[in-house]
This record gives structure tokens, sequence and C-alpha cells, in this order.
């Protein structure tokens, strides 16, 4: 093969770059590309950092011209028609695209996180809620689920370690509209189990912090006390009067498990209520991930695996098939290894694929850390590109090992 495509960080002296540069150049980069004639011999590295602030992130080379890349580190080329694929109907759930509701759901996800702490530090020293900014913020956050679930569901890794009850609060609410959205649920009964997540560990206001936040194993007691937060949290939002009793029903029963062992009232899957069932399923999933001064949090795969190995158990069959469903076999944040050799992280998933999302190649096949990821559709991959050549995913493992923080790359 004379041509490649190639990444720009690959591109060395000696080697002829073609004069083909639409794929990454970046705004006003045109006016620096029409300077590259038919192409060039690279002949000096100063050459490829100009191109490299023109914007290019890939481009082809001629090996028939110039030196060939180490290792063919080749990356895909979308032909030009694949630039701007025309959309038939969008899926559900993803009728806007990720990249436009994404700057969004920052935001969105942000005013969430602070709705919640000025609640929980009302609560605590015997104030009340603000319902209708809770309503609010909640009608937000299932606005942007329903757009496109995908851009709430991958901030859900952000864990902020010194504000993990109030990040938690919102992740559970995200996790759980995911969920609902995924079995049918109207965006109009959506919005009161937004307020039930966003409100559903509002209860450990009354719990003190020399508990909650003790660094080490609690004692029977400390459980105990731990354990009536939902009780409290019944409380609480009861007395409030204009809560909807599903978002009650959240709140005292996102502890239950479907065979009774749950707290604080042991109840059964058919007592429980469904939206609440969706909430225990994602109040775990965000508990298991998140580091806490006791614990590491579990990588993405390896919390699904726990979830999945109480399904029908401890959690609802259908629940847990719908939230699997969402969030992808590899769920944003993992950290994979490709049949190349290459390691990255998985940035978005590809709902009609759930084995091949969008991941950002971090480690090349030689184990070199890239300056910044490299980011490859394996969905495009394996429709497009031979058997051979199309990346795909062999295995997940923990990004501790290989000393990477996912949040750097993700959100
Ligand atoms: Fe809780």
């Amino acid at each position: 093969m004379a041509k490649k495509y190639v990444s720009i960080d690959d591109l060395e002296v000696g080697m002829f770059m073609e004069a083909d540069v639409r794929e990454g150049a970046k705004g006003s980069a045109s006016k620096n590309v029409l300077l590259l004639g038919k192409g060039m011999l690279i002949t000096s590295m100063t050459q490829v950092r100009r191109l490299k602030e023109a914007g290019l992130e890939n481009v082809t080379i001629d090996t028939s011209k110039g030196k060939d890349v180490a290792g063919g580190q080749v990356v895909a080329a979308p032909p030009p028609k694949m630039r701007e694929p025309k959309r038939e109907k969008p899926p559900p759930g993803r009728q806007e695209l990720f990249k436009d509701e994404i700057k969004r759901a920052r935001k969105i996800r942000g005013a969430s996180v602070k709705i919640v702490k000025q609640f929980m530090s009302n609560v605590s020293t015997g104030g009340s809620i603000d319902t209708e900014k809770v309503g609010l913020a909640s009608k937000t956050l299932v606005g942007s689920v329903f757009r496109n679930v995908d851009a709430l569901l991958s901030l859900t890794c952000l864990k902020d370690y010194s504000e993990h009850t109030y990040t938690h609060s919102v992740n559970v609410c995200i996790l759980t509209l995911a969920i609902a959205h995924a079995s049918g649920v109207s965006q109009q009964d959506a919005e009161s189990i937004g307020i039930g997540g966003l409100l559903h560990d509002v209860g450990k206001a009354k719990i003190p912090l020399s508990i909650l936040d003790k660094p080490g194993p609690l004692t029977d007691e400390e459980r105990k006390i731990i354990m009536s937060h939902p009780l409290y949290s019944e409380e609480i939002l009861k007395a409030m009067g204009d809560i909807p009793e599903p978002a009650i029903a959240i709140a005292c029963q996102h502890h239950e498990k479907v065979n009774g062992s749950g707290y604080p009232r042991g109840l059964t899957g058919d007592q429980m209520h469904s939206y609440a069932s969706m909430a225990a399923v994602a109040d775990v999933y965000d508990a298991l991930t998140a580091a806490r001064p006791y614990k590491p949090g579990l990588p993405p795969h390896i919390a699904l695996r726990v979830v999945f190995d109480g399904k029908g158990t401890e959690f609802s069959d259908r629940v847990v098939d719908n939230f699997i469903k969402n969030l992808g076999i590899y769920p944003v944040g993992s950290f994979v290894k490709l049949n190349t050799g290459e390691m990255g992280v998985v940035m978005e998933v590809n709902p009609q694929d759930s084995l091949r999302p969008k991941v950002g190649i971090i480690f090349t096949k030689f184990g070199n850390q890239r300056q910044s990821p490299m980011v490859v559709d394996l969905v495009w991959e394996h429709k497009n590109m031979p058997p051979r050549q199309a990346r795909s995913i062999t295995q997940a493992d923990d990004p501790k090992r290989h000393h990477i923080n996912v949040e750097d790359y993700v959100g």
C-alpha cells in the first residue's frame, strides 16, 4: 500500500506527505493547507510542528515517495462521503448528537450538584428544601437524557472525591433516568424520577458526618444508623407535602432488594415501586465505581459485572437488562485493550453495537503514551475496513495499573 493515513504525531522527517488534509483540518487551517501544494517531503520537525499548529490531526503519507510509518500505525481514514453521514431516523434518546449535547450536559450536571449541596446543607441545619428548584433541575436533567442519553451518562464517571455525597445523588439521578428512558417511561413521568434521584439520600443530612465519612470499617451500631437514612428521607420528603409519590418511593426503597434482603423494610421485588427498582441498580453501580476513604473505586466493567451477577436475585431482571442496554458492555470511562495491542479509554458508546464503542487510544502498540488520545470509532472500522485491520476490544483492564486517570480523558 503506497498511501497511508496516519496521525500527525507519527509524522517524521523523511516521510512524504500528500496534500490530502481534509480530515482533521480545523477552522482557518485551510489557509495553511493551501501552502502545501501537491504534497511535500518532510525535512524538519519544524514543519511537523507548524502542521500541528495549523490544526491537523491526521494526514496521508505516500510511502512510495518517502519513509513508511513505524509499525504501520495507520489510523482509520473516513472517506469524504463519510464526513457528513446522512442521518437516518435517529434512535430514541439520541435525537441530538452527542457532541452537541455534551456541552449542555456539563452545565446541567454542575448546576444540579450545586442544588443538591444547597438542600443537603439546609436540611442538616433544620431548614427546608426548595422543591421548585429541585423540580426545575429534574426537568432539565430529563430534557438532556431524552435528547441524548449518552451525554449525561458519560459524565457519571466523574467522581468528585470531596463532594461525593452530592455527585452521588446526581449520578444516581442520571443513571436512574437512563434506565427509565430505556424502559419506555414518558418524559413527564421521568420528571418525578429525577426529583427522587436528586433527593434520594436527603436523609443522610441527618446522619453525623463522623459516621458518614468514617475512613474505616463501621461498627454494627454505626451501620445501623447509616441504614436508617432511607427512613429519614421518607420522613423529610413526606413532610414537604409537594413531593410526588414515586420520588418518595425512590428515596425510601433504593436500598431494598428484589429477594427481600435489602433495607429498611426488607421489601421484595413485587412490593417495590418499579422506579425504586431502577434507582436500586443505579445506586449500587455508582457506589461501586466511586472511590471512598476506605476503598478504591471499581472500574466500570467490573461494577457492571457485580450488577449483572445480582440480576434476578438482588436486582430486577428487566432493570438490569435496560441498564446494560444504555451503558453498553464497556461503559464510558472503561479502560480497554485492543487487538492491535493499543490501549485506551471508552469515550462514547455506540448504541447500535455495544461491543464497539468509540475509543480514545492513549497507548500505542509499543506501549508509548500518546500526547493526546486518538479517537477511533470501532463500528466505523468494523464496517469499512478489512476484518484483519479493523480494531476491536479484546479485554477491559484497570486503568490504575497503567497510571491512567480516566477522568482526564472523559467529559
Ligand atoms: Fe442511600
